[in-house]
């Protein structure tokens, strides 16, 4: 029996990782608050079905180099078991036509210390996502004596769990812009939700974002379910969608922390992190102008990085300004291509989730 899955933060020395796949991926269709997260001027608006066979090799292809890269530094990957994603599917509560996919894994495993726990996705069709990983969950339970294999609340995503006609084809940039300020996202507060991939782990600290994923009823959530930990709900008002953490803070190394240029951390919830020393450095601008085709993301999955330790990290290939700007913060970095795989749900972070990194529960935040 072996100790397997450990992790406190993003920046710790990797040991184990879980990449995901793209096989038999999905574009969902509408339900209720996808429209409200589907950028307006997207050319997958009322699209769905199958993703282009052609389109999910591609993506493979850079998830296996990911992997075969990841192996041959000494980090032992671990791979998703996909399902068939274009099924129907219901509950007592919903029915929808279709799930979307194994990726990324990053929204669907939140890894706390020696505790892997599924997330309260608030995607209809992301619902059975957990199951692609239900192998894995089961294997480190029967090596690892101490590990935690949990799954949270499952919100019951009925229709109250999204505001109706909060969105109207019609709003502007600068009304979503005001909704994200004034914290008037699409979710309501009637169950706790969130994503994975709105949890930053800074040890003993975490800074869970308010969006469109994650309400504030989750952060209580996790107050009680974490006591010994301190969490921050934390927003970026640049941002007309904000899904997601890791295309907008992004931490490199204990004191040191990217910040998307467009969605800054406000003043006041800089604090912590000045009074620690911790430096917010402005993330450099992305190298392409747009997402690659039939991607939700946004160009900034450039800052989407996987660090492997305080040292270095992976960083798209064709991420020029980014691949610099890392160099100058100090990192040794791994250029890899990864833009196929972007249309199935994001970056090199969002791709990946932890399994074991070294490292103990850090004080960074006395
Ligand atoms: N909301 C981010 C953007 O478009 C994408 C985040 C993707 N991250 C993830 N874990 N799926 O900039």
């Amino acid at each position: 029996m072996a100790k397997i899955v450990s992790s406190w933060n993003d920046f710790d020395p990797l040991k184990r990782v879980i990449v995901g796949r793209a096989d038999n991926s999905v574009i969902p269709p509408e339900e209720p608050a996808t429209s409200e997260k589907v950028p307006i001027d997207s050319e997958m608006r009322g699209m769905w079905g199958l993703r282009p066979l052609e389109t999910v090799e591609k993506a493979n292809a850079q998830l296996d180099n990911l992997a075969k890269i990841l192996e041959d530094r000494g980090v032992i990957v671990d791979r998703p078991t996909p399902l068939q994603w274009n099924q129907a599917i219901g509950t007592p509560d919903f029915r929808n036509d279709s799930m979307m996919t194994c990726m990324p894994p990053r929204d669907i495993l939140l890894t706390i210390g020696n505790e892997i726990i599924s997330a309260a996705n608030s995607f209809r069709c992301r619902y059975f996502e957990y199951l692609a990983y239900w192998p894995l969950m089961n294997e480190y339970f029967e090596e690892d004596p101490e590990f935690l294999w949990t799954q949270a609340p499952r919100p019951r995503l009925t229709d109250k769990s999204y505001k109706h006609n909060y969105y109207d084809e019609k709003i502007s940039l600068e009304e979503r812009l005001e909704r994200t300020a004034n914290k008037d996202f699409v979710t309501t507060e009637i169950e706790p939700m969130w994503d994975a991939a709105d949890v930053m782990r800074v040890g003993k600290d975490l800074f869970i974002q308010h969006g469109l994923t994650t309400n504030r009823k989750a952060m209580e959530w996790f107050k009680r379910y974490y006591p010994d930990l301190r969490v921050h709900a934390v927003n970026f008002p640049g941002d007309p969608y904000p899904i997601h953490i890791d295309a907008t803070f992004v931490p490199l190394r204990p004191g040191l922390i990217i910040n998307n240029p467009h969605r800054r951390l406000p003043e006041e919830q800089r604090k912590i992190f000045e009074a620690n020393d911790w430096q917010i450095v402005d993330a450099a601008q992305p190298a392409h102008e747009t997402p690659p085709p039939l991607c939700y993301s946004s160009v900034w999955l450039s800052m989407n990085c996987l660090v492997l330790d305080h040292k270095t990290v992976i960083v798209e290939a064709s991420e020029t300004n980014q691949l610099e700007q890392m160099d100058k913060l100090g990192m040794n970095v791994i250029p890899v291509p990864f833009r196929d795989a972007y249309p199935f749900g994001g970056g090199l972070h969002c791709s990946t989730a932890d399994v074991y990194r070294e490292g103990t529960c850090e004080d960074y935040f006395p």
